[in-house]
């Protein structure tokens, strides 16, 4: 092998999985740590002869197991989380505990070793900032804590300036890649965290699309292939250590014409209905207005920028959906 060997915790799951893929393809050697929570066997079941490939279900929260893996590879792409807004709305502590102490454990063992980290960060953590495009640089406005679904953006926050506090104190290696909603084949096909994948489902199953609010809130959908190269990128660029990246295509798309150009796509006759956000999450919840990533750090520091268009992303994610979801 001429590669490096990395760790990839969470490389079970949707990004996580999609990343593997790609270090595999670059001749690395892979060593998957999950939990299996979230994560699917049949999304690493191809690597499973890979000779460079090894998987270990287990926590990030056992440091003992976390100490053996870190001890072997040259970095970790530290991907594992309680991730998505409904999820962490439903358990706001295990989003805490493995969002925050798993990800303590992975840096402290790591700077043991000096060993080079990019860990997964979130465009949520520019919370209900009305200051679109989001640059890195720029202030956050994070909710009430009566209100749950901050506590996902408030543990991303604090692994931000752990990882850059071990970078500032410890001289780990440490760089932050904040994405912005990915979507791509293997999204959760029962649509659980995504609205992406909760319209096809509901367009292919001939029902409505439901919206909530009003539908006039944006994201700025990213590809999950160039969301991989994104998160490569910070870890092939050895000056990228202690800072944090938007890793994002800077379209952005209301809620609205997302569902219309889906149930297109589809070629689904049906509606879109609104419905109350109470409805979906319970009453406490608040929703960002907008979301959309300034990329000029990514593209200068890194030499990343998304490539890949909304519609043939959404082409290649309805052709996976149309063949996976009942799997
Ligand atoms: N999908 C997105 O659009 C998006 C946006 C912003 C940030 N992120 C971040 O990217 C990373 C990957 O997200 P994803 O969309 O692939 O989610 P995912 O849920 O598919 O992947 C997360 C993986 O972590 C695993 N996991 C959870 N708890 C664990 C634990 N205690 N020990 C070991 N493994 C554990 C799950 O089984 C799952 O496979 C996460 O850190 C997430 O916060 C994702």
């Amino acid at each position: 092998m001429n590669g490096q060997h990395f760790l990839v915790t969470g490389g079970a799951g949707f990004i996580g999985s999609h990343l593997v893929d790609a270090l595999l393809e670059a001749g690395h050697a892979v060593t998957v740590l999950d939990d299996l929570s979230v994560g699917k066997p049949q999304n690493f079941a191809h690597n499973l002869t890979h000779p460079y490939f090894h998987f270990v279900q287990g926590s990030i929260l056992d440091k003992t197991l976390v100490t053996q893996l870190v001890a072997q590879v040259d970095g970790i792409y530290h991907l594992a989380a309680v991730v998505g807004v409904k999820y962490v709305v439903e358990d706001p502590l295990r989003g805490m505990q493995v969002n925050v102490r798993g990800t303590e454990t992975i840096l402290e063992t790591a700077c043991a070793r000096r060993c080079r980290v990019v860990l997964a960060s979130s465009s949520e953590i520019y919370g209900k900032s009305a200051g679109v495009p989001f640059a890195e640089e720029d202030v956050t406005v994070i909710g009430p804590t009566s209100v749950p679904r901050w506590s996902y953006a408030v543990s991303k926050l604090l692994d931000e300036h752990l990882a850059f506090a071990y970078y500032r104190q410890e001289e780990l290696p440490a760089t932050a890649v904040r994405y912005f909603n990915a979507f791509g084949p293997r999204l959760d096909p029962r649509g659980y965290g995504s609205v992406i994948a909760r319209f096809i489902n509901q367009a292919l199953d001939g029902q409505a699309l439901t919206v909530y609010g009003d539908g006039q809130q944006t994201r700025a959908f990213t590809f999950v292939a160039d969301t991989v190269r994104g998160t490569i990128a910070a870890m092939e660029t050895p000056k990228s250590a202690g800072q944090a990246f938007n890793i994002g295509n800077p379209r952005e798309i209301t809620m609205n014409e997302l569902a219309a150009q889906i149930r297109e796509s589809v070629g689904a006759d049906v509606d879109i209905v609104h419905v109350p956000y109470a409805q979906a999450y319970g009453t406490a919840f608040e929703d960002t207005p907008r979301r959309l990533p300034n990329v000029t750090r990514a593209a200068e520091i890194l030499g990343f920028r998304a490539t890949t268009s909304f519609e043939e992303g959404l082409r290649q994610t309805i052709l996976w959906f149309k063949e996976h979801r009942d799997a």
